[in-house]
């Protein structure tokens, strides 16, 4: 087990210490409403080059830069099409991510060498300050993929990602510790390059939701070739083996809606009451399962078309294993 060293509160004094930590080129772990991210100043390539260190993650995949406002987007992006200001300015701050034709700022080394970049206002209020506050800095950005190590559960603690980075940070990075992620699954991420928009990640915000706001008809996803690592088939898979939809039997780990039943002999990991008490908690749920030493966890999944979908995405992907 990790120590705690990185682990700090979020005063107003930690905070600040944060937004100065990233300003110098360390990294901070904080929590946003989606999951916890790793953050780093976007314009410090070395700095950027430490997340990829951190994460074990390829170099050619893409980071998300956060910032406080929609008004950042003109630094940061060019060309942007009139229905993503439109989702821009429904769903922000939100668990919404926009890609777009990067600017002159956004380098390669953000971009993994493609020409759009992916822009976020997050909406927690943790999240938000310390945005803030790097920003009176002079800060322009804050890129940050999930704080996990490559290929894992994202976090949606400041303890699993202590569990997941401890061994892995510096001295002068931490981890702000703002309590529980509240939508539990990553943002809903959306190509606004061309005509229509793409989703090209589900997530909170749902196809029905961006329908109602663009008024078009979403571009079909299939034989799109971006770099999304979130679109590798093994990603976001515990140790412990997922098996989606299938009747528990004894010794099995188990995760459903309170109202089913556990069978005899299974352990009952969580049973969420509804289906946002469902995602906020599956990643908790998976990491609980490891913790425990079961091999094999049976999830039986909501059906539905908001945010079940961006569910099922991810239990599929976990079911595919490593
Ligand atoms: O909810 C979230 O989005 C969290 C929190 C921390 O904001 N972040 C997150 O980042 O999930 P990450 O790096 O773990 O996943 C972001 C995904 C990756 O699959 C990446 O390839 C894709 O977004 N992405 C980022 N920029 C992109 C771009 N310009 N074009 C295509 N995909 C992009
Ligand atoms: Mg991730």
């Amino acid at each position: 087990m990790a120590n705690s060293q990185f682990l700090s509160t979020c005063s107003a004094d930690a905070l600040q210490k944060a937004a100065e930590q990233l300003k110098a080129g360390h990294l901070v772990a904080f929590p946003t409403e989606t999951v916890y991210g790793l953050g780093a100043d976007a314009t410090n390539e070395e700095a950027v080059k430490r997340i990829y260190e951190v994460k074990g993650r390829p170099s050619n995949h893409p980071l998300i830069v956060h910032v406080t406002s929609m008004n950042a987007l003109e630094i940061w992006a060019q060309d942007i099409p009139d229905y993503a200001i439109d989702l821009a300015r429904a769903f922000w701050p939100g668990p919404m991510t926009l890609i777009l034709k990067r600017s002159e700022l956004a380098k390669d080394f953000i971009t993994g060498g493609q020409d759009s970049v992916g822009i976020r206002v997050p909406s927690d209020p943790i999240a938000l300050e310390l945005l803030t506050r790097f920003e009176s800095l002079g800060g322009l950005g804050v890129a940050a993929p999930s704080a996990n190590r490559f290929g894992q559960v994202s976090p949606t603690s400041a303890l699993d990602v202590q569990v997941e980075l401890g061994n892995y940070l510096s001295d002068s990075d931490s981890i702000l510790a703002g309590g529980q992620s509240k939508v539990g699954i990553e943002s809903t991420i959306i190509d606004c390059i061309s005509v229509a928009p793409v989703i090209l990640r589900p997530g909170a915000v749902t196809i029905a939701m961006i329908n109602l706001v663009t008024q078009i008809e979403l571009a079909n996803t299939d034989g799109l070739q971006l770099r999304v690592s979130g679109h590798l088939e093994k990603h976001y898979a515990p140790i412990t083996k997922v098996i989606i939809n299938q009747t528990p039997t004894p010794g099995q780990a188990f995760i459903a809606l309170s109202t089913i039943q556990t069978p005899k002999g299974v352990y009952r990991i969580s049973a969420p009451l509804n289906v946002n008490e469902f995602a906020r908690d599956i990643y908790a749920g998976m990491r609980k399962a490891d913790a425990l030493g079961f091999s094999e966890l049976i999830v039986e999944v909501p059906e539905g078309q908001g945010i079940e979908v961006a569910l099922i995405d991810r239990l599929k992907k976990a079911a595919n294993g490593r």
